[in-house]
């Protein structure tokens, strides 16, 4: 899967159905030759001789007068700052003497079985059977400096994975200013490119440019990954859509400030960087300390965004996402919050408990309010124990009587936050970040805790400990209501501060890990004010993360999509909520809600004691066709078919189980047209030689219950028929919904 070319001095690593090549170049450089569709592995003196022709301004030994030109247009594999190469550079360093820059070359390299974890970050897992890794060691002479890069190729997968070690092996003390993880120059005319944009409520809207000469920058610089921007960006070829066309993708498995940027350069490619931002970091580095960057996953695909899809929900699932809940059935739960915000107490939850057990439901998780002084969201966050007065008996007695009702017991917290108005407030007021002679920034009338501090992290945490070691606990749903402002730590001295970011950061993984740890059993769901921070570090601790705030059915389609883009349908926190919606106002159909939630993980968010007498007697055969369904979204391949982002009228996706006996496929009408009565939808990914048998599980059309309006269940056709002629869908009407079982 790795190996070297010792003749050509080339590193080439094949993943299944992709070729990756890079090269020592002058016998000094470290270049970039080729990344795509696998390519033979004959050809190695071909692709070197590629690689000379692209050289422009001929190497540095044969043509030292122009070394900058050569620099700054050769694809190079980690570019590095201040020495020539203009482009975007992965790595900085500001010497003790205050030079800036640095210039690396090719020292030597390893080639072995299986996989490092990274130490204190989250990282694709990896073992000695599944996958192979490359270290290739880079040096800056006069520095010191030591780079290892480190990629790592997958038998069952064609993503690569790479991860960047940085050690100063000089006397001095280095700054480390930039350091990002990877950096991808790609040779592509024309083109587009694609990033997750988004806001509160509007998370990860796919957004896609033409890659003119220019920039296109996705970034974070809120200390934590964001609804704004993914830490994900794609390079598509000019006609890629979603089945067809090359795509080249990089996802940053990283929680905090992040930059990715596609640039083309003068030359005519387009680079293509990902890592920590750079925005207030400086890293100290002294004599012999190393610096470990986060992963950033790489994608290539030729088969469109579907192809892409595909490589990063089954990298994802099975060697991302904790092995124990990759492939299990979540429970479908009740949760509180948009029924009852923080008023609520223990006869109001045990009622909820009473009413979802005769329904079916698994579990009843308690949002926001539990804890503290908690009668409004101004107040009591770090006061982690229970407010006997709404929950008398604490939460020992409150999950019993869950547990008695029948079901499974979830809770929320948000560990990283502090109110002003709290008892832990009141006794440790530094323990908030600040400036200096500056009031505090509050956020939702919060502050964020200072968690690189040894006595911060462990007076939250040992709390947070107690309170959940005092109850049968299944769930945790961990949640963080704003962005880092006034990121100082008293801990640190003036020229650490610029690492304080990052430490945050680590600070939550760490504590991630002790809770998962102390409680291996328990379900835990990450949020941030919705979907603020869905990204694959996160999945390592948590399968599922609440996809976002924004409930309405009808926008939950295009965040849905863009989130389903990168991550798997598994991970998506989707519920069924209330109507009118809060976030849009709008009223859809209870079924469609419940159609649209079932592309994630599924459950109801509404005061489910008091909804329509109508919709309750839907929610038992919900909860039933979600029992179908789920193992062929949680296990099978994802297929976009259509997206109503780009044609404005209906959305629809399938998905097919990996042996391809079964699929389900969902459409969505949006905005019915007058004397347009029906779509041509084709299916994909089946068996052209199976016959298959539609069975309509929900039709929005049917004006009673069996009715076969759509005139599709009971169809028996053959996948070669399904997917080139297709089937004609009638027209609905607005926001209907129509959910059909191929099997
Ligand atoms: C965030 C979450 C919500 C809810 C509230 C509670 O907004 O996204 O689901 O938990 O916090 O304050």
């Amino acid at each position: 899967m790795i190996r070297f070319d010792k003749k050509n001095n080339l590193f080439i690593l094949e993943t299944p159905n992709t070729s990756y090549i890079i090269a020592v170049i002058d016998s000094f450089y470290l270049g970039h030759i080729y990344y795509g569709k696998k390519l033979s592995s004959e050809d190695a003196d071909a692709l070197i001789r590629l690689s000379r022709a692209d050289i422009a301004h001929g190497v540095p030994s044969v043509n030292k007068r122009d070394k900058v030109g050569f620099l700054d247009n050769y694809p190079m594999e980690y570019s590095f700052a201040g020495t020539g190469d203009f482009r975007e550079a992965c790595i900085d360093v500001t010497a003790e003497n205050g030079d800036q820059g640095l210039e690396l070359h090719y020292d030597s390299y390893k080639i072995y079985p299986g996989k490092n974890a990274l130490t204190d970050l989250p990282s694709v897992r990896g073992c000695e059977k599944c996958c192979d890794s490359l270290d290739i060691i880079l040096k800056d002479d006069v520095l010191s400096l030591k780079v290892i890069l480190t990629y790592s190729v997958y038998k069952d997968s064609d993503a690569i994975t790479r991860s960047v070690k940085i050690i100063n092996e000089s006397s001095e003390t280095l700054h480390l200013t930039k350091a990002l993880s990877a950096c991808m120059d790609i040779d592509m005319q024309g083109g587009k490119i694609l990033t997750l944009h988004g806001a509160w409520g509007r998370e990860r809207e796919i957004t896609e440019v033409e890659a003119l000469p220019g920039a296109v920058v996705a970034e974070s610089k809120r200390g934590k990954s964001s609804a704004e921007e993914n830490p994900f960006i794609a390079l598509l070829s000019d006609k890629a859509d979603f089945d067809n066309g090359e795509v080249y993708a990089m996802n940053f498995v990283y929680s905090g400030n992040f930059l990715a940027k596609a640039a083309r350069d003068q030359s005519d490619k387009v680079r293509m960087v990902m890592g920590i931002h750079p925005f207030h970091f400086n890293w100290e580095l002294r004599s012999n300390e190393s610096f470990q960057t986060p992963e950033c996953v790489l994608v290539y695909s030729d088969k469109g965004l579907n192809g892409m899809s595909h490589c990063f929900h089954d990298l994802y699932r099975e060697h991302l996402i904790p092995e124990k809940w990759a492939h299990a059935e979540k429970p479908v739960l009740i949760n509180n919050w948009e029924a009852t915000l923080t008023n609520f107490n223990k006869d109001i939850l045990v009622d909820f408990a009473k009413e979802a057990s005769k329904l079916g439901l698994d579990m009843l998780v308690m949002d926001d309010g539990w804890f503290g002084n908690r009668f409004d969201d101004n107040r009591a966050l770090g006061d982690w124990y229970v407010n006997e007065e709404k929950l008398p008996g604490g939460l020992k007695a409150l999950s019993e009587e869950i547990n008695k009702a029948g079901l499974k017991f979830g809770i929320w917290v948000e560990p990283e936050m502090i109110n002003e108005d709290s008892d832990l407030y009141r006794a440790h007021p530094d323990w908030a970040f600040h400036l200096k002679g500056r009031e505090k920034n509050l956020g939702r009338n919060q502050c964020v805790l200072d968690l690189t501090r040894e006595e911060v992290w462990n007076g939250v945490y040992s709390q947070i400990k107690t309170s959940l070691s005092s109850g049968n606990i299944a769930y945790v749903k961990w949640d963080m209501n704003r962005a880092l402002t006034d990121v100082a730590s008293l801990a640190l001295p003036a020229e650490k501060q610029g690492e304080v970011f990052h430490r945050f950061v680590l600070a939550v993984y760490r504590m991630q890990n002790a809770l998962l740890a102390d409680f291996p059993d328990i379900l835990l769901e990450n949020c941030s004010s919705g979907g603020g921070r869905f990204d694959p570090a996160m999945l390592y601790y948590s399968p599922q993360i609440w996809t976002s705030d924004n409930t309405d059915a009808i926008e939950r389609l295009s965040i849905q999509e863009g989130t389903a883009l990168v991550y798997p349908m598994s991970t998506m926190g989707a519920h069924v909520a209330d109507c009118p919606s809060f976030a849009t106002g709008r009223t859809t159909d209870f079924e469609t809600r419940a159609d649209v939630a079932m592309a994630g993980t599924f459950g109801y968010e509404l005061d489910i004691r008091n909804i329509k007498d109508e919709e309750k007697e839907l929610i038992p055969d919900q909860i039933k066709r979600f029992r179908i369904v789920n193992p062929i979204i949680r296990d099978g391949d994802y297929y976009r078919i259509a997206s109503y982002r780009k044609n404005r009228f209906y959305d629809c996706w399938e998905s097919v189980t990996k042996d391809k006996e079964k699929a389900i496929f969902t459409f969505v009408e949006i905005h019915a047209e007058s004397n347009k009565p029906s779509r041509k939808i084709r299916f994909k990914g089946l068996n052209p030689n199976k016959e298959y048998t539609l069975s309509v599980l929900h039709d929005g059309r049917a004006r009673k219950k069996g009715e076969n309006a759509s005139g599709l269940d009971g169809l028996k056709a053959h996948g070669s028929t399904l997917m080139n002629a297709g089937i004609i869908i009638n027209r609905m009407s607005d926001f209907k919904s129509l959910q059909i079982l191929l099997h």
